[in-house]
């Protein structure tokens, strides 16, 4: 195996002989998209934080402000934590996912066996932030040579919503609607898709909150469900209009499961409710999968 390739991914269908340049091509994009490549995606850009109140938070934000008027930002140079964006817990400064290596290999392995397998369907992220997990899936498909299967990108493209039912409700950490940083355009991720080279006919983008797009999503059949919404609504959005698409042998990923418990609540609901089997397996520290079992 090349030393290019870390983590523990497994090339399901390719011998260690056989990997090539197309292989290469993968694991090269996956880390381009997490930007585990350069240094300098461990900084933080300061913002502004409204929020608190006092004389000296008042003058931080003036300065701030009046920096960013001028085309300047202020960087606190954090040094890059390889573990941390191993296991994507660190938001990266640029980059075009936060999910990490470990998730990423996960898409891989998913799509590499649903494709080996024959499983049908499409492939979905609901909750896609700057694109990277769909990017990658597209990525994927390039790989394989797969002109018949779709890529579609489910997002508000400005954020998360306020929290709304009661187990969103829950925690004052769980409102993340005015946080600038995820709130990424349409128009932004479109160009993402772009600058590698991806955007086609093949990308479908579903805009809007997801109680709204994907009851009415033109979507048949799904190989992969991928969902990174954070909320327990917007969990149980997806679920509940996505799950009966998956193919048995399909899998479903659940990237916030064990590092929002309010996620955790409304995958667990949603299987209790529907008595669905299929193990539940551990991906990293936050995620997880299963596989809908086939009868
Ligand atoms: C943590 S980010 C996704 C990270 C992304 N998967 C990646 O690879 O980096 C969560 C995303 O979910 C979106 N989102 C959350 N709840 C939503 C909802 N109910 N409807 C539409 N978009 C939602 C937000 O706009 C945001 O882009």
């Amino acid at each position: 195996m090349p030393k290019a390739f870390r983590g523990d991914l497994k090339l399901l269908g390719t011998s260690e002989t056989e990997v090539g340049s197309k292989d290469l091509y993968l694991d090269l994009l996956k880390r381009c998209l997490i930007a585990d490549i350069y240094d300098e995606s461990g900084w933080r850009i300061v913002n502004v934080n409204r929020s608190k109140w006092g004389l000296i938070q008042y003058l931080k934000n003036f300065i701030i402000d009046g920096l960013a008027r001028r085309g300047y930002l202020i960087v606190r140079t954090n040094q890059f934590n390889a573990e941390l964006r191993n296991e994507g817990i660190d938001w990266p400064c640029f980059g075009y996912s936060m999910t990490g290596l470990q998730r990423m290999n996960n898409i891989e392995e998913c799509m590499r066996t649903v494709l080996a397998e024959n499983v049908p369907g499409d492939f979905i992220e609901t909750g896609v932030w700057r694109g990277g997990s769909t990017i990658f899936m597209r990525a994927v498909l390039e790989r394989f040579d797969v002109k018949d299967r779709t890529v579609w990108v489910a997002d508000s493209f400005e954020g998360l919503p306020k929290p709304l039912v009661a187990q969103d409700r829950d925690k004052p950490q769980y409102d993340l609607s005015e946080c600038n940083y995820l709130k990424v355009s349409l128009e932004q991720v479109r160009a993402n898709f772009d600058r590698f080279g991806l955007l086609d006919d093949q990308v479908k983008f579903l805009k809007g909150w997801f109680k709204d797009t994907l009851p009415i999503a033109p979507i048949e059949q799904l190989a992969v469900l991928r969902l990174d919404g954070d909320l327990y609504e917007s969990t149980m959005d997806a679920l509940t209009s996505l799950f009966h698409k998956v193919s048995p042998g399909g899998f479903v990923i659940v990237d916030d499961y064990w590092s929002w418990p309010n996620c955790r609540a409304a995958v667990d609901d949603f299987r209790a409710q529907h008595k669905l089997k299929g193990e539940i397996v551990s991906i990293d520290k936050s995620s997880v999968y299963w596989r809908v079992p086939i009868e």
